[in-house]
């Protein structure tokens, strides 16, 4: 399903929805996010079900069993349900022999069901949530553990730069007439509600899809929320084995013919009877349309980054308001493809906000336009400062060496709740860190009465500069532990 970025980007365009609602950048949206970020994890009560197709890469899926059997995905996860599509090959345990995994459960279908297999086995899962992921990437424990810890009222995806743009130029946000969809793939890493897969089934007998198009149901799936999805930038690890089901002009023909009926079905959805319960699963547009926000999961640790950096081209937003139904996707796409230049794609793709947050100094994120006032970043540690137990709170900074005024124009503040926010007094201080590049690591210092219960540290710019932004690494830590940035 996966691998038509490439094609994409050089034939067509990239775009998203909400540029205009950046002008009027405040901390609205910290507050409209909290209410679905409301259901924490117990970790004596995993309440995950994984869910993994195989078909043709069985020491793949073998591999991605054992990471998701890990120990340290005991609280999270439940049970790994490996659906066999293959029926003239059918799994038994000897085949996961090497792991010892009680957690497993196989699958033998009797046919064929390509994709819908995934919203069945969700559907039938015993936990409210479900785990998706193809068989040719490996996505990291820490990863999952902070999907978990974010998953609320609706599903979140996880995807590479490429297809995260890929996303955001098929995407139609048109609140007055109803319509309002960001395509997503699911095979990267999706955490679903059970009652979203279930509902979706619904959906798709509803309208009255085909045995080929309930099987494509990947391509359906996102469109036919009609809601903006909340999608994060991340590291899914590529394994390599052959088989891919999406490959060259055919696959790519396959899924735009798709991603094209599934618009088409969510165009006679919303005319006929927008708002009714008469249609599982689709939702009707939220309004106001919450702005744009960048989000990447740390690697090495459980935390998420969010920022409201503008990571498009203004062109985007421009596009927007001549968009009325989900069929224009494609006509849309056309109009916006001067915008993507190689050069704008390139940074999007090779310096996206997770480099900031993949553990590795030698790659960094490398913002669009130039640094501004009211540009801010979100660190959500997903437990607070005492349940971390940090004796105390800095923020680590790895930086290139002409952004010390940045930092230092910016103020730092903390929050429980991402409502009610502290302003830290802690001062900057850079030491150089390499001469090739050149780079600094900054420190904050984060004090304050309530510090113990922060668990949202924010960063917000006061003034605008004429450079972009250009982080080697953040992190947050205790600061006690005494490490440099890595
Ligand atoms: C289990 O591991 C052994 C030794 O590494 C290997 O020879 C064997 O093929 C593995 N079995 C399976 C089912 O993967
Ligand atoms: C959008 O949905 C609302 C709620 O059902 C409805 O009142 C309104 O008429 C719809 N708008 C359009 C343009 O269909
Ligand atoms: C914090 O300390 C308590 C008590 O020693 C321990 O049970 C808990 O696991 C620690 N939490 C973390 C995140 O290390
Ligand atoms: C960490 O911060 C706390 C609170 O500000 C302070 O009391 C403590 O001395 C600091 N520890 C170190 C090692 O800097
Ligand atoms: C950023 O500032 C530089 C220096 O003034 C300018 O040349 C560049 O066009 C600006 N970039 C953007 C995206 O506005």
């Amino acid at each position: 399903m996966k691998h038509v970025c490439s094609v994409w980007t050089t034939l067509l365009a990239v775009a998203v929805a909400f540029c205009a609602f950046w002008v009027e950048i405040n901390t609205a949206w910290f507050t409209q996010k909290l209410a679905s970020y409301s259901t924490p994890n117990d970790p004596s009560q995993p309440d995950v079900t994984a869910v993994l197709l195989n078909w043709v890469r069985l020491p793949n899926v073998v591999q991605i069993v054992s990471t998701l059997c890990a120990e340290s995905l005991d609280g999270v996860i439940k049970e790994i349900v490996v659906w066999n599509n293959n029926y003239n090959r059918p799994l038994v345990d000897q085949d996961f022999a090497n792991l010892t995994c009680s957690k497993l459960h196989i699958h033998n279908s009797v046919e064929n069901l390509y994709f819908q297999a995934r919203f069945i086995a969700c559907a039938s899962a015993s936990t409210p949530y479900c785990f998706i992921q193809d068989d040719d990437y490996l996505v990291k424990p820490e990863i999952i553990r902070s999907l978990r810890a974010r998953i609320g009222t609706h599903d979140i995806y996880h995807l590479p730069p490429d297809e995260v743009l890929a996303g955001h130029v098929l995407s139609i946000e048109s609140p007055s007439t109803n319509i309002t969809f960001g395509f997503s793939w699911l095979g990267y890493g999706a955490l679903l509600l059970r009652s979203n897969a279930e509902s979706f089934l619904s959906l798709l007998k509803r309208i009255g899809a085909s045995e080929e198009e309930t099987k494509m149901a990947d391509n359906y799936y996102s469109i036919l929320k009609n809601s903006v999805p909340e999608i994060w930038t991340g590291h899914p690890i590529p394994l390599f084995g052959g088989g891919d089901f999406t490959v060259g002009g055919e696959g790519v023909a396959r899924n735009r013919k798709h991603i094209a009926a599934a618009t088409n079905y969510l165009d006679q959805i919303v005319a006929t009877d927008a708002g009714s319960d008469a249609w599982p699963y689709v939702s009707l547009p939220s309004s106001p349309v919450e702005p744009q926000v960048e989000r990447s999961p740390c690697l090495g640790r459980s935390c998420v980054l969010e920022s409201t950096l503008q990571s498009l081209p203004d062109a985007f937003a421009t596009a927007e308001a001549t968009r009325r139904t989900a069929m224009e996707l494609f006509a849309r796409e056309a109009q916006l493809s001067p915008v993507l230049t190689p050069q704008f794609t390139s940074n999007y793709v090779n310096h996206a906000l997770s480099r900031a947050v993949d553990a590795d100094p030698k790659t960094f994120f490398r913002s669009f336009q130039n640094a501004t006032e009211g540009d801010t970043l979100v660190f959500d540690m997903l437990d607070n400062v005492r349940q971390l137990n940090w004796t105390g709170v800095e923020w680590l900074w790895l930086v290139d060496s002409d952004m010390a005024p940045i930092l230092k124009a910016s103020t730092v503040s903390f929050s429980p709740d991402k409502r009610s926010w502290v302003e830290s007094s802690g001062s900057v201080s850079c030491i150089p860190y390499s001469v090739q590049p050149r780079t600094l690591e900054c420190r904050i210092p984060i004090e304050g009465a309530s510090i113990g219960t922060a668990r949202y540290f924010r960063l917000r710019l006061e003034k605008t500069f004429l450079l972009p932004w250009r982080i080697y690494e953040t992190r947050l830590q205790s600061n006690g532990s005494g490490l440099r940035v890595l």
